[in-house]
């Protein structure tokens, strides 16, 4: 892998670079290769060359299944992210969803700030709203949750979190949730790879996905010198950890996400201390070169407590670049009542013995990130948190 350094003129250096690195992988993936971005200013990286996989159009527990899930595992282990093909609905899908969002991002302020519900954390987080590790990230967000209404019993009941999506418009909910139901089957599809490639007993973790809390963050983050001066120079994202199984991720051409491929001597559990703000200034990030027609994959905080760090959660974080950039995040999640507990053969009395509770690891990351949010406040007024306590949230066996 190249070192390169960002710098504003330094950009054709590191594109350069960037071409010569991806020039030693295949053909194939060098052909992916789009022509434009560029590290962003100021952050020094190694650029990554992201092991590449295509997802059968069923799991079968075929050889070839189990190839790709043990590249899977040997890739996540080494690198902390991977690669998959988009099919071609997947493509039409994603630029639909793509165009949504930046017609949204491009309404008045006024009426993306109206995008936002007391219940649920479904809607608009303005730049400079969210905050990891005291700072204000500078990414613009639109945030889809299970789209639950009013009469919805888990609604009607106070259940923290949930409730309606508050849409812009009958076009945004159509793409979002077009783009969210075919990620969901990918979600599944990469869940069960991952059962072969850790040998696992079939179902030891789509067990936990009925009916997931699966959610996407629609991000934009503006071009470097464009900010509204509420966080700091460069910095859209600060460092973190996503809080569930998998993370699936696309961007468009500009550039702008590094991870941190995961180390032996570096230990967290964001699930009992924050991992926000880890290592987010040291050297040992990877650059995640955008590439045309794909995803990015990568796990999340259940995902290491149920391996017992065998995979670690994907510490990442994002560089504001010298153009807006348009990206989304899907989180592949169990259901909302789910207690997670550490597979069979991976299972070393690792913390908390009795599980986690996925529903309140999600409350709680939410209430930490949006303190001042109008639902942080209404679920502390109405006194709802002790809600996740109640036999009614928590299956404790996992088998919905
Ligand atoms: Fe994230």
């Amino acid at each position: 892998m190249a070192i390169v350094k960002g710098a504003n003129k330094g950009v054709g250096a590191a594109r350069y670079l960037i071409t010569k690195a991806r020039a030693a992988s295949t053909s194939a993936v060098t052909a992916q290769m789009a022509p434009t971005h560029s590290l962003p200013p100021g952050f020094t990286a190694q650029i990554g060359q992201l092991e590449a996989c295509t997802l059968p159009e069923r799991v079968s527990g075929s050889v070839s299944d189990k190839a790709i899930a043990d590249a899977m595992i040997g890739a996540w282990r080494r690198d902390g992210i991977l690669q998959i093909d988009m099919s071609k609905t997947q493509q039409r899908l994603y630029q639909a969803a793509n165009a949504a969002s930046r017609r949204f991002f491009s309404r008045p302020p006024a009426q993306k700030r109206a995008c936002v519900d007391h219940m649920s954390y479904s809607g608009y987080i303005a730049s400079g709203e969210e905050i990891t590790d005291g700072v204000a990230d500078y990414s613009e967000i639109f945030t889809v949750t299970k789209d639950l209404p009013h009469t919805d019993q888990r609604v009607a009941q106070g259940w923290p979190c949930h409730g309606p999506c508050p849409w812009p418009d009958q076009s945004m909910k159509n793409a979002m949730k077009s783009y969210m139901s075919d990620l969901a089957v990918s979600g599944e599809k990469l869940l069960q790879l991952i059962e072969m490639g850790l040998d696992v007993p079939t179902g030891s973790l789509t067990r936990y996905t009925d009916d997931g809390w699966h959610h996407m963050r629609v991000l934009r983050f503006p071009h470097r010198d464009r900010t509204n001066g509420k966080g700091k120079k460069g910095r859209g994202i600060g460092s973190h950890t996503d809080y569930g199984l998998l993370v699936i991720a696309a961007q468009d051409e500009v550039g702008g996400l590094f991870v941190r491929p995961p180390r032996q001597d570096e230990q967290f559990a964001n699930w009992e201390k924050t991992s926000a703000g880890l290592r987010e200034n040291d050297a040992g990030w990877m650059y995640v070169p955008p590439a045309a027609g794909t995803f990015t994959v990568f796990p999340g905080d259940m995902m290491q407590y149920m391996t017992n760090n065998f995979l670690k959660s994907t510490p990442h974080k994002v560089g504001l670049n010298v153009r807006e950039r348009f990206a989304f995040a899907y989180f592949h999640e169990p259901n909302f009542r789910s207690v997670i507990k550490p597979l069979p053969g991976y299972n070393a009395g690792q913390s908390p013995i009795g599980g986690i509770h996925y529903g309140t690891h999600f409350t709680n990351m939410f209430l930490r990130n949006y303190p001042d949010r109008v639902t942080t406040a209404r679920l502390r007024e109405e006194g709802r948190y002790h809600l996740l306590a109640s036999e009614q949230l928590r299956d404790e066996d996992g088998v919905l």
